[in-house]
C-alpha cells in the first residue's frame, strides 16, 4: 500500500525533494483514516469470500438493519438509489426458490458443454441454510432515470452492485457470511415474487453465520478458475499497453498473491 508522505521539516536538497513530493502528493484530509481503521477496511476486502456452507442460526434484527443501511448508502448513477431488498423467510417460497435455482443450475451445467461434470460437482448456492435470504431487484420505473445513463443504461445494475458489495463487506465485518446467487430465470423469480412490470432480480443473497470463511475464493480451490495477477489487467494510456505500475514489484510475487501488492502494510496479522 502506498504511504502517505509526511510534510518535510529542515532545509537543504533532499528536504526540498521531500517537500516536492509531498507537495505533488494529494493533500491528507483531517477525516483521513488512521491505520487501523484503513486496516480493517482492507481486512474486510481481502477476508471477504462467497459464501455457500452456512451453519444455520439467525442474524439478529438491529444487525440485518445495519448491513441493509450499510447498502443503501451505495453510490448509484443519478443518485437513483435503484435498490429493492426482498426478505424471504417463508419456508415453502424458500423452497420454491431453491427450484428455480436448480433449474438453472442444470441448464447452466447442459450449457458448459465439457465443463459440465465439474460444474455439478460445485456447490452453487446455501439457499435452504442460510439464516437469511435476502432478494435484491432492480426497480421498476428505472426508464425516468437518464442521468448517466442515456449511453449506458445497464448502470441500474452497476449501482446495486455497488449496494450488494456494501453489504458483503459489511457481512465480513460482523462475521457473518453472503453469498449471491445468479442462477434462476429472473421472469420465474418475478412471478414467484409478485414483482411490478419493469422491475427485476438481480440477486438471491444467502447471509448468515458460518462455521468459518473460505482462506480464498472457493472456485479456485476446487480449481474451477484461479484470480488473474492484477498486472495483467491494468493498462497505460490504452488498451494492451503494460503499465509500469508494477515495474518494480518481483513479478513472480506479484501473480502469486495481490497480498503481496498490499506489503505488510495491508493486513494486520
Ligand atoms: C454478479 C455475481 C453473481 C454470482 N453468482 C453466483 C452464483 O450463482 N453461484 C455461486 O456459487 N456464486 C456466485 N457468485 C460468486 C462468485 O463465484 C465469486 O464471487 C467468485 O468465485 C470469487 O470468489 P470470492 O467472492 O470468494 O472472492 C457470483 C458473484 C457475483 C459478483
Amino acid at each position: 500500500m502506498e504511504t502517505i508522505p509526511s510534510p518535510a521539516v529542515g532545509a537543504g536538497p533532499a528536504a526540498a525533494t521531500e517537500a516536492a513530493a509531498s507537495a505533488a502528493a494529494a493533500p491528507r484530509p483531517k477525516q483521513a483514516f488512521g491505520p487501523e481503521a484503513r486496516a480493517a477496511v482492507y481486512r474486510a476486502i481481502f477476508e471477504r469470500r462467497d459464501m455457500r456452507h452456512f451453519a444455520g442460526g439467525k442474524v439478529d434484527p438491529e444487525t440485518l438493519r445495519r448491513l441493509l443501511t450499510a447498502a443503501h448508502q451505495a453510490p448509484s448513477v443519478g443518485f437513483m438509489q435503484p435498490w429493492r431488498f426482498i426478505r424471504v423467510q417463508d419456508r415453502a417460497l424458500r423452497e420454491k426458490l431453491r427450484q428455480a435455482v436448480e433449474r438453472e443450475r442444470l441448464e447452466t451445467a447442459r450449457a458448459l458443454g465439457q465443463r459440465e461434470d465439474e460444474f455439478m460437482r460445485l456447490k452453487v448456492e446455501g439457499l435452504l441454510d442460510a439464516a437469511e435470504l435476502l432478494v435484491v431487484c432492480l426497480a421498476d420505473g428505472r426508464e425516468r432515470h437518464v442521468f448517466g445513463r442515456r449511453t449506458l443504461p445497464q448502470m441500474d445494475l452497476a449501482s446495486a452492485s455497488c449496494a450488494i458489495q456494501n453489504l458483503w463487506l459489511a457481512a465480513r465485518a460482523e462475521g457473518l457470511g453472503m453469498g449471491w446467487v445468479s442462477l434462476f430465470d429472473p421472469a420465474e423469480l418475478a412471478s414467484l415474487l409478485g414483482l411490478p412490470p419493469g422491475a427485476e432480480p438481480i440477486a438471491l443473497l444467502c447471509l448468515g453465520p458460518v462455521h468459518e470463511f473460505y482462506a480464498e475464493p472457493m472456485l479456485q480451490q476446487q480449481r474451477w478458475a484461479s484470480r488473474q495477477p492484477l498486472a495483467e489487467l491494468v493498462f497505460d494510456e490504452g488498451w494492451g499497453q503494460a503499465s509500469t505500475l508494477f515495474d518494480s514489484l518481483d513479478s513472480s510475487a506479484a501473480a502469486a498473491s495481490d497480498v503481496a501488492i498490499l506489503g505488510d502494510q495491508g493486513l494486520p496479522a
